[in-house]
């Protein structure tokens, strides 16, 4: 396996410790969990998506374990702007606000709530299980450039996370670069469900929900490398990842860093055990190797 130098990484106007990220909603809820992520070896950390209002989420059950990955329709549960005051001990850290909302003005009011406070942006226009948000947004080009503008304006490094759930993932990601996004993450989870045969009803209390883990990766690496070949901000690859082999080939399809969420639901050590494999002081450097699988 390819092994890479250590350091700093600046992805998307951020300064990463590593490569490696927390992604949205797992184990991100508050400023204790994300500093522990931190503390356990994450080079950065997204928090939970923080709406307008706070949230309660779906009647349960809303996380189901299943052999290769996890299907989830949390609906978004979320204390809105009293998450703010969790920012205190994270101050100057690299920490990723993610924001969600129905309109475009909605996600300005909430960034101006966080602005100053985090190191930037994660648009979670990608959700595909809460109503009126997330992927019924992130579906539109028009909508995504027009939710993407209203941060962007702001000056802080504005990320937008994408949905797979899209006949063309390419066009959402040329519209979120049109709105002036710093970079692109994907993926969001893969919209599925399940059904109990035993109940004969779905298993999920929303009967739909998103699938992630490893069942996912091969999904995720098709929309990484697509959207390499359509834009040219940087790419935050994001699906199924659980280990540093998973890291390279994400690289290679054309992501600069990663985000890794089921797989530290499973293991909160993970990201020092990638670490372990994926850097080397005699490694290649990252950016050699970043969409070289396009050649
Ligand atoms: C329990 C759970 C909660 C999640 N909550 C959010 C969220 O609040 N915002 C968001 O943008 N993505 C959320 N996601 C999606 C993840 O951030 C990630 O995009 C997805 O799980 C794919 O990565 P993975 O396979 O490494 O988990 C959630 C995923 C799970 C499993």
């Amino acid at each position: 396996m390819v092994s890479i130098r250590p350091g700093r990484v600046i992805v998307g106007g951020v300064t990463l410790d590593n490569h490696l990220l927390l992604a949205a909603g797992i184990l991100g809820t508050t400023g204790a969990s994300l500093l522990r992520m931190l503390t356990l070896g994450a080079g950065g950390v997204v928090t939970k998506s923080i709406g307008p209002l706070p949230k309660d989420g779906h009647a349960g059950p809303c996380l189901v374990l299943l052999e290769d990955g996890l299907l989830n329709a949390m609906g978004l549960p979320n204390p809105s702007k009293d998450f703010v005051d969790e920012l205190a001990p994270l101050a100057n850290k690299p920490v990723i606000a993610s924001i969600f909302g129905s309109t475009p003005e909605e996600f300005a009011t909430v960034a101006g709530w966080l602005a100053g406070k985090v190191a930037g942006f994660e648009l979670n226009l990608s959700c595909p299980h809460a109503e009126g948000y997330g992927a019924a947004i992130g579906t539109d080009p028009v909508l995504v450039e027009a939710c993407t503008r209203a941060v962007s304006r702001s000056g802080v490094p504005t990320w937008v996370k994408l949905t797979p759930n899209v006949t063309d993932i390419t066009l959402i990601g040329k519209a979120a670069e049109r709105g002036g996004a710093s970079a692109i993450v994907a993926i969001n989870t893969v919209k599925a469900m399940r059904i109990s045969t035993g109940l004969r009803l779905p298993v999920l209390g929303n009967r739909f929900g998103g699938l992630s883990g490893s069942a996912v990766f091969p999904v995720a690496i098709r929309c990484v490398y697509e959207l390499y070949d359509a834009v040219k901000i940087p790419i935050i690859g994001c699906g199924g990842i659980a280990s540093a082999d998973n890291v390279v080939e994400m690289m290679m399809a054309g992501a600069r860093a990663v985000e890794i969420g089921s797989a530290v639901q499973a293991d909160a050590t993970v990201f020092e055990k990638i670490k372990m494999d994926l850097y080397a002081k005699d490694g290649v450097d990252a950016d050699g190797i970043v969409g070289c699988a396009h050649a």
